[in-house]
């Protein structure tokens, strides 16, 4: 029984040294961009126009509150809170009658002590068009009450691999009561 083990996990020891050669243990190499198939590319320079949907209120949000400082109510910027969101990003401003062009999931946080200003993480992970499955990642500073807020495109996936550039956003439309708002998104950014 131990023989029969023995042979086994040699035989599995030899099969993964054959299929994981030695120097794939190799914590970093040199690569070609022609390996890559990179280096014939230019960089191509996108524009992408959709809006976003923070749906607040409601039996059906796309961006939840998951935290708060213990002084939040007391701080007239929310600083501290923390919210959760999937919000669906659509072709036009109407959500109703607009192709839903993909969605922002992430965070945004309460992170100015003075003025909203809100911390942005966030993903734009797209599903329609050219750009179905390629993602964006945003990082950035956004103070909503400003009439134009810019923010940095970080990174990407997919068609968006090597990405870099920024996103300015423009409030559309925003329901003081309920908190609701539809923001309308320019995306500018620099790909292969
Ligand atoms: C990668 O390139 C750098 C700079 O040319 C060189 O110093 C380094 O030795 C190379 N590393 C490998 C693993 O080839
Ligand atoms: C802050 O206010 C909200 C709404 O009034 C309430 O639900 C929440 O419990 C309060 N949080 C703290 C930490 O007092
Ligand atoms: C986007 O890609 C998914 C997965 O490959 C596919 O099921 C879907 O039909 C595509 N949507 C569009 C609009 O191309």
């Amino acid at each position: 029984m131990a023989g029969a083990t023995t042979i086994l996990a040699l035989t599995i020891l030899t099969l993964s040294s054959l299929l994981h050669p030695t120097n794939s243990h190799q914590f970093s190499t040199n690569l070609s961009k022609r390996a890559m198939g990179i280096s014939t590319k230019r960089e191509k320079l996108s524009h992408l126009h959709f809006y976003f949907h923070d749906i607040v209120s409601g039996r059906n949000p796309t961006a939840v509150r998951i935290a708060e400082a213990a002084a939040t109510n007391s701080s007239a910027t929310g600083f501290g809170f923390v919210a959760m969101i999937d919000d669906p990003l659509t072709s036009g401003p109407n959500y109703m009658s607009s192709e839903i062009v993909g969605r922002a999931q992430g965070l945004y946080g309460s992170a100015d002590l003075s003025e909203v200003g809100l911390l942005m993480v966030m993903n734009f992970a797209f599903v329609a068009g050219k750009f179905n499955g390629s993602t964006l990642s945003v990082l950035g500073r956004n103070a909503v009450f400003s009439a134009l807020r810019e923010m940095p495109v970080v990174g990407g996936s997919g068609a968006f691999r090597f990405a870099r550039g920024y996103a300015q956003a423009r409030t559309h439309f925003y329901d003081f009561k309920t908190g609701d708002a539809v923001v309308q998104y320019n995306v500018f950014v620099l790909h292969y």
